[in-house]
């Protein structure tokens, strides 16, 4: 058995360090970051602009992690745009871009000029309609197991398989010669990422395929309480935190 590949959102300078000394292979500065940083309805507000903030503050953090920048949506709609857009993520310090669907030409645009690229499959935040698992009835299975193929053909590196059924991903999985990443798609992908965010309970997102590993929500709350308590009881500071 290979060893499985493990990826994880980080958005910024203390989490990138933090998860990149642990040790993941990848580190997905991922649009996510939309929501669960930006407040954000979702994630087509985010901007370049607002990505390669992220991209260069998680850069700062890691050294070893292989760093993918999520491009945001209208921002690779042809290969002029995915190529210029694309360097301006290398240049931040990403290693590697992710693209969400069935995009064959734009991934072998940009390995044409050695950028290479993450796939994103099934479930598409940037133009889902609704948030469910997709691929469930044989055409759209057969969709999702053929833009597979395109992306495998084109160049990816890895292909991100989001909230499609375990037995479609396992499928997939068996095709590709690229390893597939899953998140809600099941234990036979080659790799799992999810949002670090929900990892460590900071984002109040509680799907089906999370597990939720802390609950930094509620030792943050029980922090800024009990310093609020010693400000108004006027135990802080004590002696021990002033100059005397
Ligand atoms: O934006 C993101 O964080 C992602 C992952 C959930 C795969 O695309």
């Amino acid at each position: 058995m290979n060893k499985k590949l493990v990826m994880l959102t980080a958005y910024d300078y203390p989490t990138a360090k933090i998860v990149d000394e642990v040790g993941v292979d990848y580190l997905l500065v991922g649009d996510s970051l939309g929501m669960v940083v930006l407040g954000y309805p979702n994630t087509t507000f985010v901007t370049m602009q607002d990505m390669l903030h992220h991209v260069q503050a998680v850069a700062r953090g890691a050294k070893k992690s292989i760093i993918v920048a999520d491009m945001p949506i209208h921002t690779y709609d042809n290969t002029e745009d995915a190529l210029k857009n694309a360097k301006l993520f290398i240049k931040a310090g990403a290693h590697m871009v992710k693209i969400e669907g069935n995009k064959p030409e734009i991934v072998k645009a940009l390995k044409k000029k050695n950028i290479n690229v993450i796939g994103h499959l099934g479930l598409l935040p940037q133009t889902a309609e609704t948030y469910r698992v997709q691929g469930k009835d044989r055409k759209a299975a057969q969709e999702i197991f053929q833009a597979a193929i395109n992306l495998e053909n084109a160049g990816v590196q890895a292909i991100i398989l989001e909230c499609i059924p375990q037995r479609l991903a396992e499928k997939i999985t068996q095709q590709l010669k690229v390893p597939s990443i899953g998140i809600g798609a099941g234990k036979f992908c080659d790799g799992q990422v999810l949002v670090l965010h929900d990892v460590i309970g900071l984002s109040g997102f509680q799907g089906k395929f999370v597990k939720q590993y802390a609950n930094v929500r509620e030792t943050i709350k029980n922090a800024v309480s009990a310093f609020k308590e010693d400000v108004l009881k006027e135990r802080f500071p004590a002696e021990k935190e002033s100059f005397l």
